[in-house]
């Protein structure tokens, strides 16, 4: 072999990454290698101190991950610790009746995490002696666990070298290469998916996707401007470079949601409150409600709905406005509090509970959290007639 060229190509080498770095035109996988030492040192002197993060275990690692879906870490924290109590393990989930579940998880909103993660702990319980396999392909096939979660799972509980890409990573990876692409196509999480596999640290799999995951929400900031001057990654970001934060990430505009008018009734009968179950499908299934009915109705037209006569009420007071927002739709609600005589049947859908029923019991969910507060504190009570 000739020396003197083997020892040309290596400083050609060396001069083509030096030029790639004065004009900022690292290739996609170069410039996430470089992430990843300024990353975690960043990580280990600024992660918070989150309760799922005091130790590994898979259970809490999988429930924590559920919870995140959609959820802040604030409103997270006190529900992670108060099922964890009621059930601290796989199998405790597994065997708990499914209301007591939604009870648990009654104000976190997405109804279905809770029961897919039921669902799950039944299969590990019949097929994986009741522990979470330590394979990433394994928890992918778990129902209600999708390849962020997998990821999660299995680099956190497990440190196996997977990503767990979700909207912060997507929104991180998105502006440090400084790409437009829309960061909502399967196809952009799929590509930052395959990036990231090649280039994240393979020693710390669990702390790497989590610094990505904490830099997103605490610097690379999901609403306004990120935080570019306390960024690990501001000097290999392009979005920082070419001062495109509001261009990266690209999303396309949302489709409106769709408004509905609903009337909303708290109907009392001898100190009880009156609910009603969901059907087993659709928005908010199987959990309670209370009664209510399409379009903003007169006095007369609620009764109907719900087969009262005028004998059977003792006293109606019209109840303040509320509006609640679901990610599809919006309710605006109006109101009615009806007493009614001890022999009022209704349709008989109605189930009566008291308080205590309705705060123990009865899962209820967000939407109606404005009329529970006035159940609860005893405003709005009728005038007799
Ligand atoms: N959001 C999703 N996963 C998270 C985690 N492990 N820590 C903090 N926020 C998160």
């Amino acid at each position: 072999m000739d020396m003197s060229e083997n020892w040309l190509n290596g400083l050609y080498d060396h001069i083509q990454v030096l030029d790639d770095r004065e004009d900022g035109e690292l290739s996609e996988t170069e410039r996430l290698k470089q992430i990843r030492r300024p990353l975690l040192s960043w990580y280990r002197e600024n992660a918070r101190m989150l309760p799922w993060r005091e130790n590994r275990e898979p259970y809490r690692i999988w429930i924590s991950e559920i919870m995140l879906q959609q959820t802040r870490v604030e409103a997270v924290k006190p529900y992670f610790f108060r099922l964890l109590e009621e059930l601290p393990d796989i199998r405790s989930l597994a065997e708990v009746p499914e209301e007591k579940l939604l009870k648990l998880w009654e104000g976190l909103g997405y109804y279905s995490r809770a029961r897919n993660l039921q669902k799950c702990a039944r299969e590990l319980v019949e097929n994986y002696g009741g522990q979470m396999p330590d394979d990433f392909e394994e928890i992918l096939k778990l129902p209600g666990i999708g390849r962020y979660t997998a990821g999660a799972i299995a680099s956190i509980a497990f440190s196996i070298p997977v990503p767990a890409v979700d909207g912060n990573v997507l929104r991180v990876v998105s502006r440090v290469l400084g790409d437009r692409s829309d960061i909502t196509k399967p196809v952009f999480k799929r590509k930052t998916e395959t990036l990231l596999k090649e280039t994240m640290d393979q020693e710390h799999p669990g702390e790497y996707n989590q610094a990505l995951i904490e830099v997103g929400a605490l610097v690379c900031v999901p609403n306004g401007e990120p935080k570019c001057p306390v960024c690990p990654l501001a000097s290999l970001c392009r979005t920082r470079r070419d001062g495109l934060w509001k261009e990266i990430p690209y999303k396309p505009p949302k489709k409106q949601r769709k408004r509905e008018e609903r009337t909303v009734v708290i109907f009392e009968r001898g100190g009880q409150i009156a609910l009603k179950k969901r059907p087993p499908s659709g928005l908010l299934a199987s959990l309670y409600e209370l009664p209510n009915a399409e379009g903003h109705l007169e006095e007369k037209d609620v009764l109907e709905a719900f087969q009262f006569g005028e004998k059977d009420v003792l006293s109606v007071r019209a109840l303040p406005k509320a509006r609640h927002i679901f990610s599809h739709v919006e309710w605006e609600m109006s109101g009615y509090r009806i007493e009614l005589g001890p022999d009022a049947r209704g349709d008989g859908n109605l189930i009566f509970t008291d308080k205590k029923g309705l705060e123990e019991t009865y899962p209820l969910p967000n939407a109606f959290s404005a009329y529970k507060k006035l159940i609860m504190c005893n405003n709005g009570k009728g005038r007799k007639r």
